[in-house]
């Protein structure tokens, strides 16, 4: 009697993933106004998962919008449609088997930067780069998350006195795992070409990388125990059973006024206050912190294919915006040069949609000039579920990006 309560206690604990059997993941083009009020009406009346945008009400009238149904719904949202005359396509016809081919194989503890690595996994690997290159990387930590997991930061560059710095994070959408690899592929790359590749030599000789390998770390690590599309941090609120904040609505920068939820149980959810998350907090004090050598600002994130800078809490166009639109299309025409890639770049409010509350933004106003937000590949073929088969050529691609980005960070601030 006693074991079998236990049992089932330790069953309810160590629960299975959640799983995405028959899910579809729709793309729908609204044409008008109508359309746009269709995908709102089912979106209230069934739990849909937006992609891109990440939220119904970010759906505008000629731009494409992206979600994940559940496998009770598909059909229903299928006549829909169809009864609409709206375009769509199925991008992803059973979820769960996307899920499942993501990865090539499931179980594994040694590190690989040609796979998805779990949290652990990275935090062993951090402390063991760090270790072995103890003249270019080092490991300190940038805080604590809510769940009292370690944040850890890492420090690239050859040392010096008064270098300029740029701050370079991954994983704040904890559902983004192509951000998180990539973090770790930039630290690979320094390490394993520094003495040998001219440009790279240059830029770790007169800047420093403050690399954050995975900011929102109990999302991250919530997205491989239990729900593979988690967002938000893990942050219990009061007066709901709902989780999380957005951390990326979670800056003071025009605080949750436009295309930021202030219900907790939405995905963009800005959350009780400005910094109310333990992870963005962190990382807004560090960059307080050093402000006086911090001259760039990389936040990766996926997906879409696009290089944004501010503002994105509204339409105001930036004092540098010119220098900033320069210095992003010659980023992208690096990154585009090695694959063939298109990447769309310009102020994120006119480029995607207005969305406030954004570390890129809140940076750029602290006074970090050069402050882009990444979001990697794909366009929504595979979204957030980019194979792994792809992870060398995206971090390829976007470190000619990024090395462009330092240059002239290099040479101009
Ligand atoms: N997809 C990203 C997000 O919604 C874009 C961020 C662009 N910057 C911004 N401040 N909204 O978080
Ligand atoms: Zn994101």
């Amino acid at each position: 009697m006693w074991s079998i309560l236990l049992l089932v206690s330790i069953a309810a604990v160590s629960a299975d993933p959640k799983e995405f059997h028959g899910d579809k993941v729709f793309r729908v083009f609204p044409q008008n106004e109508e359309h746009v009020e269709i995908i709102k009406s089912i979106a209230s009346n069934t739990q849909l998962d937006f992609w891109a945008p990440e939220t119904v009400s970010l759906v505008t009238v000629g731009h494409r919008a992206d979600f994940r149904a559940e496998y009770e719904v598909v059909y229903d949202i299928q006549a829909l449609l169809e009864k609409s005359g709206m375009p769509y396509e199925i991008m992803i016809g059973n979820v769960q088997e996307a899920v499942h081919t993501q990865r090539d194989s499931n179980i594994r503890a040694v590190h690989s930067y040609v796979k998805y690595n779990d949290l652990d996994t990275i935090n062993a690997w951090s402390a063991n780069i760090a270790a072995q290159n103890s003249g270019l990387v080092s490991r300190s930590q940038l805080g604590t998350s809510y769940e009292g997991r370690p944040i850890y930061l890492l420090k690239v560059g050859k040392s010096g006195s008064n270098k300029k710095a740029v701050v370079l994070d991954c994983g704040f959408h904890a559902r983004e795992w192509i951000s998180v690899a990539f973090c770790q592929w930039f630290v690979k790359e320094a390490v394993e070409k520094y003495g040998s590749d001219t440009q790279l030599t240059n830029l770790l000789n007169n800047l420093d990388f403050y690399v954050v390998p995975v900011l929102n770390v109990d999302g991250y690590a919530y997205t491989w125990s239990t729900n593979r599309m988690w967002r938000k941090t893990r942050s219990v609120n009061s007066g709901t059973t709902c989780i999380g904040t957005d951390p990326n609505r979670n800056f003071n920068a025009g605080w949750c006024t436009v295309g930021a939820s202030s219900r907790a149980c939405d995905d963009t959810y800005c959350g009780s206050s400005p910094e109310s998350e333990r992870e963005t907090k962190a990382l807004a004090n560090f960059i307080r912190n050093n402000l006086s050598s911090i001259k760039g600002y990389l936040t990766i994130h996926s997906y879409s294919q696009m290089l944004l800078f501010p503002y994105s809490y509204s339409y105001a166009v930036a004092k540098d915006h010119t220098e900033l639109n320069t210095v992003a299309k010659n980023a992208v025409s690096q990154l585009t040069s090695l694959y063939k890639t298109k990447y769309t770049y310009g102020a994120g409010g006119t480029t995607i949609y207005l969305a406030a509350g954004g570390s890129d933004d809140w940076a750029y106003d602290a006074g970090v000039k050069y402050s882009f937000t990444f979001e990697l590949r794909d366009t929504g073929r595979y979204g957030f579920l980019l194979p792994e088969s792809q992870i060398q050529a995206t971090s390829e691609e976007t470190i000619l990006a990024v090395r462009s980005i330092a240059t002239h960070i290099l040479n101009n601030a």
